[in-house]
Parts: structure tokens; sequence; C-alpha cells
């Protein structure tokens, strides 16, 4: 049930590191066969030459989104990608691609979906005074951070939290929480039924 992933990152890439690691550790069923990035110099490209897995810039200069997103795909499929994981991608996939990959894309996000869904999700944390925030890996629909979820991890705000604790607090949790997620949902094979997902079997 080895599934193939396609991992798209406009980041520095440590959640692609973690999921690499994971993978070649035997947790993960998967095997990721391509990096895509939107920015030339996103580590995220590194890593995947650092572990031997193509990568691939795509420029969005000048392209509509639906055609960026045709870029996106002609890579993915002759990846032969089951499963697309998106870490950091800053770009809002266009409903076309959505369709495509329907209930087979995945996203990680800063906080503990439905809060503090739009930018810098730390921050909005901080202001909003939640004693608790987190990380949520979940299906990608048309909306953004919104799809059903698949996982949350949470994480303690501690009384004069600066911004970049926090941020590392989550982010360190991410790297636990996404590898755990992606064999969740690939060995749970879950269906959508509305806005929750039905597990099918419980992950080991
Ligand atoms: C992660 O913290 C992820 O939650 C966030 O980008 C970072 C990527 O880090 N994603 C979003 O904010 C999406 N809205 P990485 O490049 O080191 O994996």
């Amino acid at each position: 049930m080895t599934k193939t992933i396609g991992v798209i990152s406009s980041g520095r890439g440590e959640n692609l590191r973690h999921i690499l690691l994971a993978e070649r550790s035997g947790y993960l069923p998967a095997r990721v066969k391509i990096v895509l990035s939107d920015q030339p110099d996103a580590g995220a490209l590194s890593i995947a030459r650092e572990f031997g897995v193509p990568c691939n810039y795509i420029d969005p200069k000048g392209l509509a989104r639906e055609d960026y997103d045709r870029q996106l795909i002609i890579e993915l499929e002759a990846a032969g990608v089951e499963l697309v994981v998106l870490t950091g991608f800053m770009k809002i996939l266009s409903p076309a691609f959505v369709r495509h990959y329907k209930d087979r894309i995945l996203n990680i996000h800063p906080a503990l979906l439905p809060s503090f869904r739009g930018m810098d999700a730390f921050q909005q944390a901080l202001d909003h005074g939640v004693r608790w925030t987190g990380t949520t890996i979940h299906i990608v629909d048309e909306d953004v951070a919104h799809g059903p979820i698949i996982y949350q991890r949470p994480v303690p705000v501690k009384e004069g939290d600066p911004h970049a604790s926090l941020k590392a607090r989550i982010q360190r949790a991410e790297y636990r929480a996404y590898p755990r997620a992606i064999k969740m949902f690939i060995e749970g094979r879950p269906r959508v039924e509305g806005r929750k997902l039905i597990f099918e079997k419980e992950a080991d």
C-alpha cells in the first residue's frame, strides 16, 4: 500500500525533512517521488537534493494561477504522484487543481483550525490570548485552511511567550505531527462525509 507522494513547498522545508526521515526509517508507507517549489532558493529544494529526491522550481512569473497549477500537475503526473503534500506552500491552489486531486491533497497549518486561519497564526494566537494553540493537518478543499481535519496536536502558549519561541514550539510539534497524519491517512483509508473523516482502520 506504499503511496507515491509529491511535496510542494515555498519554504525552509523542515517538514519535508521530517517526512523524508519518517519514510527512510520505514515508519511511513510512502515514497516522496518529487518536490516542487515556486521559490528558486527554497530550503525544500536543497533538502530534496540532500535526500536524492528529484525536485524542480516552477517560476510563477507571468502565469495565471490555473496555468501555474497545470505545470504542477504535469510534473506530479509524470512522477506518478497519488498524494500531494503541501508543506508551507504559500500560493492558493486553483479549484481545477483541487478537483484534479480531490481529497488527495494534505496541508499543515500552524494553529488549531478553525482558529487563526490566515497569515501569521502565531501572532494571531498571541494577540487573542489563547492558552493553547497547535498544528492541524487537513485535506485541502477549495477554501483556505478549511477542509476535513486528519490530525491535530495542541501546544501550550506560555506566559510572556515571545513570537519566536511559540513559533519554534509549534514547528517542533509539526515535525512529529505531519508524518503521523500522513500515516493515518494512508493506513486509515478515510472517506469524507461532510466536514468529517471516517477512518476505515486505526493507524498503528
Ligand atoms: C510550517 O510551519 C507550516 O505550518 C506553515 O509553513 C511552515 C513551513 O515550514 N504553513 C502555513 O503557514 C500554511 N498556511 P517548513 O518549510 O520548514 O516545512
